[in-house]
Order: C-alpha cells, then sequence, then structure tokens
C-alpha cells in the first residue's frame, strides 16, 4: 500500500498529533507521519514523537520577527528535505502566509476547536457558550487562504451543559478531536492519492 509521508505541525502538547501517530502505527493506515515540526522548541509534542521514532524538529519563529515568510521558507526546506506530501496543522497557532498555502494547497488540513463556519479564530469555546449555543465540537478542513474558511472534511459534536466553562467544554471537545482527526487525515490522504499524478 502506498502510505503518503506527511509532517504535523503543532506548537504545543500535540494530543491530536499523538493519536494520529499512534493511529499510523496500523499497517493500512494510509498516512505515514515522518516528521513533527514546532515553531516553539518547548512544545511537549516534540519529545512524544521522538519516542514513536517520528523525526522531530523545532524551528523557532522568533528569529524571523515579522518575517512570516522567511519562517515559512524554513519550515518549507525542511518538508522538502523530507519529501512531505501531506501536512497536517494539530495545534499550530501561527497564521500562515498565503505563499505558504499555495505551496501546500490540496494537501494542507487542519483541526478547528468549533462547528465551522460557527467561530473562526480564537476563544471558540467561550464565544459558543455566550451565544447560547446548545452543542460545540470540533472540523477538520482544508486550509486555504481565508483563515478556518476551507472546505469542511468532518465534524464531531458534543453537547454545552448549563454549568460550562470554557474549560469545562474544551476538555469535552478534545476526546473528540482524537477519535476524529485520525478519521478525517485517513479521508483527505485517500482524495490526496485520488489526485496524485
Ligand atoms: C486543539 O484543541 C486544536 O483544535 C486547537 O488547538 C488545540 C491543540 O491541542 N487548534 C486551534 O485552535 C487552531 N486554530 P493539542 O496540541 O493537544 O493537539
Amino acid at each position: 500500500m502506498t502510505r503518503l509521508r506527511a509532517a504535523i505541525l503543532i506548537s504545543g502538547r500535540g494530543t491530536n498529533m499523538s493519536a494520529i501517530i499512534e493511529a499510523s502505527q496500523q499497517p493500512d493506515y494510509p498516512v505515514d507521519p515522518v516528521l513533527v515540526l514546532s515553531n516553539r522548541p518547548d512544545a511537549d509534542g516534540l519529545a512524544y514523537a521522538t519516542k514513536f521514532g517520528v523525526t522531530a524538529i523545532a524551528i523557532d519563529h522568533k528569529p524571523f520577527g515579522k518575517d512570516r515568510e522567511e519562517f515559512e521558507r524554513a519550515m518549507q526546506n525542511v518538508l522538502t528535505e523530507q519529501k512531505v506530501e501531506m501536512v497536517i496543522l494539530a495545534g499550530f497557532m501561527r497564521i500562515l502566509t498565503s505563499w505558504f498555502v499555495r505551496q501546500w494547497e490540496g494537501r494542507m488540513i487542519n483541526i478547528h476547536p468549533s462547528l465551522l463556519p460557527k467561530y473562526p479564530g480564537l476563544h471558540t469555546h467561550q464565544r459558543a457558550i455566550e451565544a447560547g449555543d446548545g452543542e460545540a465540537g470540533c472540523s477538520v478542513h482544508w486550509v486555504t487562504e481565508g483563515v478556518d474558511e476551507g472546505d469542511v472534511i468532518a465534524q464531531a459534536r458534543v453537547p454545552i451543559l448549563p454549568d460550562d466553562t470554557a474549560e469545562t467544554l474544551a476538555n469535552r471537545v478534545l476526546p473528540a478531536e482524537h477519535e476524529l482527526y485520525p478519521k478525517a487525515v485517513k479521508l483527505a490522504a485517500s482524495q490526496i492519492l485520488k489526485c496524485r499524478p
């Protein structure tokens, strides 16, 4: 079976990254996470990836200052070196430039902790509670130039309970993310493989 070489981009604890790496241990999983890239050298997810034998690299965005594209060119060099075919954003908290998005058009996906198109951007759980919504959830979507605007691949829903805070709701959504993301990665990979020459 052809397995797509994927990079998982993180900024922190990397629990979604872990869920994908664990799913990829199944021999019939169509994606091989060959690289984990973090923009923060202290991201907890880096050590976890190394434990699973996945190459883990940090490229600190800070020395690049406001030059986001220069930072992304450094990432792109590593992605090219590692022959990456698909990019999976998993809690990667940098907004990407049009330049980078174009490099990966149709081959890059993201998980967002809301039922898109509701609540793109930050503080999603707080906003869902304040709006009086009865449910919240997470969405996996293709990455396009507009932030959190690409077509949705899959969603999972959880109820919002009367006493919920942003924290209790986030704790309910996160396990749903861990269940959803490995499945959505598989779906996206099958589409990418179909388009591959
Ligand atoms: C997840 O909840 C993910 O949906 C969110 O960051 C968290 C990362 O957790 N992503 C965004 O908010 C992107 N806009 P993790 O590092 O444990 O996977």
